[in-house]
């Protein structure tokens, strides 16, 4: 299992030193909320933050981008060392031509789906595209409920893949702890997300490295 600890759900006034905790851990990727208040009902941290963790992890960065308009700012996430650009597919009118753009810029792409979006829509563009993030809550906060549905979603999108070919990796964003995450690794899960189960745990290493067995 690929495991991203959310860094929504670390302590802001302290980020250097919970970057340090996850170079230390068993953690794949760090993963980063870009909020804009306008797709989502809440505001994160925008690039010169995503720069500094950049410069502080040894871990690559999974841009998550829960904004509108995500294709003006395909650059400016280049620019802070980020690996990984994930965009939402209701944020854009034209997918195809957002996700070439980020991997015409050396990076990987990364399509998000809310709770409500259906992975067939993902039929037509699963070829193209290096990773597709489920949304198992609605998008904003950190530290809710996971939604069961999600699993079914799993299942389906890695159907999809094996059918296609693609090689897609499906991860997995929201209310993730030991005993979802083991649900979404018998359903086909690559990636889990998590913020609150690792960041509010007595020992997040430990947390990460349980995910990680998953
Ligand atoms: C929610 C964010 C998540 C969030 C997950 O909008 O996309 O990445 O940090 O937090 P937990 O794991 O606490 O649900
Ligand atoms: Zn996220």
């Amino acid at each position: 299992m690929i495991v991203s600890p959310s860094i929504l759900s670390a302590d802001f006034g302290h980020l250097a030193a919970d970057v340090e905790m996850l170079n230390a851990s068993q953690c794949d990727w760090i993963h980063v909320d870009v909020m804009d208040g306008v797709f989502v009902p809440n505001i994160s941290l925008g690039f010169p933050v995503i720069k500094a963790l950049t410069e502080n992890s040894k871990k690559p960065l999974d841009v998550h981008l829960m904004i509108v308009e995500p294709q003006k700012f395909v650059q400016e996430v280049k620019a802070t060392g980020a690996k990984i650009m994930t965009v939402h597919i209701e944020a854009c009118t034209h997918l195809h031509r957002v996700v070439s753009q980020i991997k015409q810029a050396g990076m990987q792409a990364g399509v998000a789906l809310n709770p409500h979006t259906p992975v067939s829509l993902l039929e037509d563009i699963i070829g193209e595209v290096d990773l597709v993030l489920l949304m198992s809550v609605n998008p904003g906060f950190g530290g809710q409920s996971f939604i069961p549905q999600t699993l079914e979603k799993v299942r389906k999108l890695r159907q999809m893949i094996q059918k296609s070919g693609s090689h897609a990796v499906i991860e997995i964003d929201g209310g993730v702890n030991r005993e979802t995450g083991k649900l979404l690794a018998e359903a086909g899960a690559d990636v889990l997300v998590a913020g609150n189960a690792v960041f509010k745990a007595n020992d997040p290493q430990a947390e990460i490295s349980f995910l990680k067995s998953l």
